[in-house]
């Protein structure tokens, strides 16, 4: 059932008109945040960096010595040889790259044409990742909610088609540069759509896993601001896409995202819920058939550059707090999907503790569910664009339960199946980003 009580007010209609950029207003631009929608400074130039803004950037981002202390001591263990070169990456915020995920529901021929004339290409094509796009309505379905779904859908279509002939097909359309230069952010303007969205390549990835399907209920159990949703929005159309998040201020960023991409017409699919996601299973239980956990974690960039030591100290007290967190709501998440559904449970943390020893001490405590192997299915198609690096021995806190060791699998195959990080290194910047699939079995 579609808990009313939960919507969070309704969607302002932003349609009509798209905005018009040409080249003529377009500015080079670097980031002083790692987030979309941020404060932008403009080069002198369009093209290569400018020294002195560089130097400038460079002088308003001291790192957090605590952090970085921290992070060399915990992250060298983890990762070896890959932390001297994450961590130079981590620390020069100059060379961080920028993607620009277009926005189905505009008019973007022209925007594709100003980022092609400016360096910029086509990344994820679907030759790189056929089986991770929507191609037409899901094959499977939930019979509790096939009703629902029969009304808000139109009869099947073709594969090529959208379920509602009203709104473009899907088609996720990322460009990336090759060097760590960014498109502006698009101002709000009433009345118009933005065109395109802003972010680290490596949060699609954790959507790519999802594959989500025409017609499928899906949930963003932790949404703000939004950038995976409307990631979501670009690859499928959903019959019900729940962006769940219970901090107020958040919920009301990732409500003005969704307003900005995403046309009136689709209120009825895309609604924005405010519980506690540790609860969320209990409440909604075996409803939906994709849940996607980007979990609260310790977001290893932008903790590096906390305003103050002390900022930096009081984050690493709460550090230890996390991965409790994040098991509950990854359980939470695995209640709330249907037998045959899949959780996607993703971070932007290298940490260990937060990423393999939680997907494994969930595992550990739910026999019903398995993990899937994504190294195949993502990191070696996509190891042209990012640094992947899987779960190794003595990754984790809790040991190893053999019985979730198939009897014919390798120790690496099952680190696999754990889930995959993606480590930022020079040239491929992209990440932190740790992904893992797990299937409810029954
Ligand atoms: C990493 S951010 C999500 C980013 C988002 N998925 C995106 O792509 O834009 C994690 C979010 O989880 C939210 N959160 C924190 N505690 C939560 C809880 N108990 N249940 C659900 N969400 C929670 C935070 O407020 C934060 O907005």
């Amino acid at each position: 059932m579609f808990a009313a009580h939960q919507l969070h007010g309704a969607r302002r209609i932003f349609c009509g008109e798209t905005e018009k950029l040409t080249s003529i207003s377009l500015w080079w631009f670097f980031s002083c945040h790692t987030g979309s929608e941020v404060v932008l400074q403009p080069y002198e130039q369009k093209g290569a960096p400018n020294n002195q803004a560089s130097k400038n950037h460079k002088k308003e981002r001291a790192s957090c010595q605590p952090v970085l202390d921290h992070f060399d001591q915990q992250y060298s263990q983890e990762l070896g040889e890959l932390w001297e070169s994450a961590r130079s990456v981590l620390l020069d915020p100059h060379s961080w790259q920028y993607g620009v995920m277009l926005n189905r529901f505009t008019a973007v021929t022209e925007i594709t044409q100003i980022l092609q004339s400016q360096g910029f290409s086509r990344f994820l094509l679907r030759t790189d990742v056929s089986t991770l796009l929507s191609d037409g309505p899901s094959p499977v379905s939930n019979s509790k909610y096939q009703a629902r779904k029969d009304s808000l859908l139109s009869p099947p279509s073709i594969s090529t088609c959208s379920p509602d002939d009203s709104h473009p097909r899907p088609s996720l359309q990322c460009y990336i540069h090759p060097y760590a230069l960014r498109f502006p952010s698009q101002a709000h303007r009433p009345g118009h759509l933005k065109q395109y969205y802003l972010l680290n390549a490596a949060s699609l990835l954790p959507v790519l896993a999802l594959q989500v399907r025409d017609g499928e209920k899906v949930l963003d159990l932790c949404s703000a601001p939004g950038g995976k949703a409307l990631a979501i929005m670009q690859c499928a159309t959903p019959a019900l896409l729940c962006c769940n998040e219970p901090d107020p201020h958040r919920r009301d960023w990732l409500a003005k995202t969704l307003e900005s991409y995403l046309p009136h017409s689709l209120n009825s699919r895309v609604i924005v819920s405010a519980q506690d996601g540790r609860h969320f299973g209990h409440s909604e239980a075996l409803t939906y058939d994709k849940v996607l956990v980007d979990a609260p974690c310790s977001n290893d960039r932008s903790w590096l550059y906390s305003c103050s030591s002390q900022q930096g100290e009081q984050r690493l007290r709460g550090r230890a707090k996390l991965p409790v967190l994040q098991a509950q709501l990854l359980r939470s998440a695995l209640s709330a999907v249907r037998p045959g559904g899949v959780v996607v449970y993703s971070t932007c943390t290298l940490s260990s503790s937060e990423n393999y020893a939680v997907v494994e001490t969930v595992l550990n405590d739910c026999p019903e569910t398995e993990p899937e192997d994504l190294w195949e299915e993502i990191a070696i198609p996509l190891s042209k664009y990012f640094v992947f690096s899987a779960a190794h021995l003595g990754h984790g806190q809790t040991p190893y339960k053999p019985s979730l060791q198939p009897q014919n699998s390798t120790v690496s195959s099952y680190h696999h199946r754990l889930g995959i990080l993606v480590v930022p290194q020079p040239g491929m910047t992209w990440g932190p980003m740790f992904l893992s699939r797990i299937r409810r079995k029954k």
